[in-house]
């Protein structure tokens, strides 16, 4: 039996996977250690440094008891028996590869300490989503030491999203392990799914080959985006037919072979996984020497960056053509509601290209503002940050809406359209609010997949 654990990254992923083992698994002992001394420290005060509902309360049920946060990654990999890895592989900005392979040197150098410094047999499970066969790098680089531990490599991908990290964890669809067929890689295989059974029916665990686990990862999130991307891809001919893009999403997502879910169209999708991922993938397709299945999933990152300028162009055009120094306020900078996550956000690109046409730009959201202001600057001309969506939308010549906050949809639109410049225009880009209402209130309103709903 696994009695420490150790797990590389406190990042979105590692915090809240842990916080979870540590609930279910009060005799293990769980480190969380992170290179970043400051994020450490936040953790360790029972304060996450980042926000996810539910999560402070199972942090705090733990922490200091099975659960501890150290800044010391050396150490803490001395004593563990386990060791997740979840370090960050963004896309490379640089070499071979450039703009769509992942830069593996964290994670690289992640497996260089832990063979320095672990000292008996040990575990190592990637979390981190890594292109395939990556664990067999790892193994080469453990083997390549000949020393005194033994390692095994298994492949456990995590799915949780963001917003619902926690209720993700605690009921997954499924959670996957991947490990070798050796006798070794089995028995490695069993430890986990050992720990996963304190709250996963067993039917729920699947087990796998390494490859064929790394490779689902990156296949499940390439399918959920492509689904996006589909829908995405409707709602342009919806503005232009007079057909209604929900109306058809409910329609198609009747028919129990294609389902209901991630068929919202929306402003694009972001994350730091789907536009990521699907890179990796289409790399990991030229480097195989299949550049048409390369070209197929490529594609999904095409229309989701059309979708983002297509929302522009609609507002600009909507507009009179010109948004030189008119004020528009955006309701929301995160890449998805209940997050204070920007990465890859659809909304950061909306920013950039309306200050491009010289509007002035009013950023607000109920989480992400410190996070925007690093993303998008602090002394930019012409954009500003605001809390307050009143605040934000007075004066304004138009809202958009690119983050679906429960909040925005609560808002009194009857105040907002007094305290706005007239034409007064509202752009949902996540059809989050009651179009027909606001049209009534005054406003010309220009929602994802609908025809405009204007009297200019
Ligand atoms: C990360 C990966 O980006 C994702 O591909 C994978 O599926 C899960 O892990 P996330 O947790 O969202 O996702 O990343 P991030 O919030 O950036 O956290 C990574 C943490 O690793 C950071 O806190 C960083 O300081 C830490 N880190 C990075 C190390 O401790 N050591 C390193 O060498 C590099
Ligand atoms: C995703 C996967 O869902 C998760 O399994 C994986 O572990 C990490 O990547 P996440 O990025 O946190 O999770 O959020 P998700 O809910 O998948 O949303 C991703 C993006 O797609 C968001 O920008 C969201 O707004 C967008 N989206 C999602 C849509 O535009 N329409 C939809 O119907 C669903």
């Amino acid at each position: 039996m696994i009695k420490s654990i150790l797990c590389i990254g406190a990042g979105y992923v590692g915090g809240p996977t842990m916080a979870v083992v540590a609930k279910h698994c009060p005799d293990i002992r769980v480190v969380v250690a992170d290179i970043n001394a400051e994020r450490v420290s936040a953790w360790q005060s029972g304060v996450p440094p980042i926000y996810e509902p539910g999560l402070a309360e199972v942090l705090r049920a733990s922490l200091g008891k099975n659960l501890h946060f150290s800044a010391d990654v050396d150490g803490a990999i001395a004593s563990a028996e386990m060791i997740f890895v979840s370090v960050n592989t963004p896309t490379k900005t640089f070499g071979q590869g450039a703009g769509r392979a992942p830069d593996l040197q964290y994670w690289e150098r992640t497996a260089r300490s832990i063979l320095q410094h672990a000292r008996g047999d040990t575990i190592v499970v990637e979390k981190s989503t890594l292109p395939v066969r990556t664990a067999e790098a790892m193994e080469r680089i453990f083997r390549s030491a000949g020393g005194r531990s033994r390692f095994e490599v298994l492949s456990n991908p995590e799915f949780l999203a963001e917003g619902s990290a926690i209720a993700d964890l605690e009921h997954p669809d499924r959670v996957l392990i991947g490990g070798a067929t050796t006798p070794s890689g089995q028995a490695a295989i069993q430890q986990l799914v050992e720990i996963y059974t304190r709250w996963v029916p067993r039917d729920r665990i699947l087990t796998s080959n390494v490859w064929s686990s790394e490779l689902s990862k990156l296949a499940a999130n390439a399918f959920l985006a492509q689904r996006v991307s589909s829908i995405n891809a409707i709602s342009a001919i919806c503005e232009r037919t007079g057909a209604d893009v929900v109306e058809v999403a409910k329609a198609i997502g009747a028919d129990r072979r294609i389902g209901p879910h991630f068929l919202r169209a929306g402003v694009g999708f972001g994350g730091s996984c789907f536009q990521k991922d699907i890179l990796n993938l289409v790399y990991l397709c030229e480097t195989s020497g299949l550049p048409e299945v390369a070209r197929y999933w490529e594609t999904v990152v095409q229309m989701n960056e059309y979708q983002k300028q297509r929302f522009v162009r609609r507002m600009v055009g909507a507009m009179f053509d010109t948004l030189a120094h008119k004020r528009i306020a955006v309701f929301g900078v995160a890449f998805k509601a209940n997050t204070g996550d920007t990465r890859e956000s659809p909304a950061l690109q909306v920013c950039r290209e309306l200050l491009a046409e010289h509007a002035q730009v009013c950023v607000t959201d109920p989480q992400a503002i410190a996070s925007a202001r690093r993303d998008l600057g602090e002394a930019v001309s012409g954009l500003s940050f605001e809390s307050d969506p009143y605040a934000a939308a007075r004066g304004a010549h138009a809202i958009a809406l690119l983050t679906e906050w429960a909040e925005y949809a609560e808002l009194d639109y009857e105040r907002i359209y007094a305290g706005m410049e007239k034409p007064a225009f509202l752009f949902d880009g996540r059809n989050h609010l009651d179009a027909e209402r606001l049209y009534r209130i005054g406003f010309n309103v220009y929602s994802i997949g609908h025809p405009d709903r204007s009297r200019l």
